[in-house]
C-alpha cells in the first residue's frame, strides 16, 4: 500500500505533567482536505502543535512522505513541507500585504515553486486589492487570508489550518470557505481544524474527530454528514 503523505502514529503529548493527547492516529493522503473536528479543548490545536514540532510528542511518530520528522525543531519540520497556520493568525502589522507574502516565500522540500505573489493574487483577489496596505490595518478575516497565503508562499506539501472561521462575521467565513474550496480543487492537501462542522461540510473531503485527546472517528465527509449518532455524541450539533 502506498504511504500516505502524512501519518501520525500513537502520538502522545504532555504539557508539563498533564497529558493532553493519548495516542493520536491519523493518516492524510495527498490531495485530501481533512476536517479535524472536536469540541472546545478536545486537542485539535495540540495535534497541530505536535505535527509542527511546537509540542513534540513524548511517544509516537509524525511521518511525512515516509520520513519521520518527530522531535525535529519547528523550522526543520516547516522546511520538510508542513505549513502551519496557527489559531492566532500572526501577520507583521507594520509591513505591507506584499511584504508579508514575500517574507513567506521559499521553495518547497523538492524545489517546488508553484506559489509566488502573482499566483497568490490570482487565487486571493481580495488581497490583490490591498498589496500596499499595512497588514495591521486588515480586518480579522483579511489577516486570516493573509496568513494562509503567506504559508502557501512556502510551497508546503500540506497545510495545517487552525480554526480559520473562528470569531469572524458570517460573510467573511463564507469567503474563507470558498477560498479553501478553491485550494482543495487545485489539489492542495489541507487539514482543517474546526469546532464548526457546518463550515467543513461543503469544503472537506474527509473527516476525523478528536475527543479527549484521541481520534474517535475517521471517515469521508459524506459519512459524517449522515451519521447523526456520531454528530450527537462528539460534536453537540
Ligand atoms: N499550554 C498549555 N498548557 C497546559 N494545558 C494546555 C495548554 N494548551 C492547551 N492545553 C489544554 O489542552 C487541552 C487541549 O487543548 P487544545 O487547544 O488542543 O484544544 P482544541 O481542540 O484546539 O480546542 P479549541 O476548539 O478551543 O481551540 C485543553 O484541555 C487545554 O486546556
Ligand atoms: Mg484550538
Amino acid at each position: 500500500m502506498a504511504e500516505p503523505l502524512l501519518r501520525i502514529e500513537a502520538a502522545e503529548v504532555f504539557y508539563g505533567a498533564s497529558q493532553i493527547l493519548f495516542g493520536i492516529d491519523l493518516e492524510v493522503e495527498k490531495g485530501q482536505t481533512m476536517a479535524l473536528l472536536g469540541r472546545n479543548g478536545a486537542g485539535k490545536s495540540t495535534t497541530f502543535k505536535a505535527i509542527a514540532g511546537i509540542a513534540p510528542p513524548k511517544r509516537g511518530q509524525v511521518i511525512l512522505a515516509g520520513k519521520a520528522v518527530t522531535g525535529q525543531p519547528p523550522y526543520r519540520i516547516a522546511k520538510a513541507g508542513i505549513g502551519y497556520v496557527p489559531e492566532d493568525r500572526q501577520v507583521f502589522p507594520e509591513h505591507t500585504v506584499d511584504d508579508n507574502l514575500i517574507v513567506g516565500a521559499k521553495k518547497g522540500p523538492c524545489g517546488e515553486d508553484y506559489w509566488n505573489t502573482k499566483r497568490i493574487y490570482d487565487v486571493f483577489p481580495l488581497l490583490a486589492g490591498m498589496k500596499t496596505r499595512m497588514a495591521g490595518r486588515l480586518s480579522g478575516g483579511e489577516q486570516q487570508m493573509l496568513t494562509l497565503a503567506r504559508t502557501l508562499m512556502g510551497n508546503p506539501d500540506i497545510v495545517l489550518l487552525d480554526e480559520p472561521s473562528e470569531g469572524l462575521a458570517p460573510i467573511i467565513v463564507q469567503a474563507i470557505g470558498e477560498l479553501i474550496r478553491t485550494l482543495r480543487n487545485m489539489g492542495v492537501t489541507i487539514i482543517l481544524a474546526e469546532q464548526n462542522m457546518h463550515f467543513c461540510l461543503g469544503i472537506a473531503t474527509h473527516a476525523a474527530i478528536v475527543d479527549k485527546g484521541q481520534i474517535v472517528y475517521r471517515a469521508t465527509i459524506d459519512d459524517l454528514r449522515h451519521n447523526e449518532a456520531i454528530k450527537q455524541r462528539y460534536l453537540a450539533v
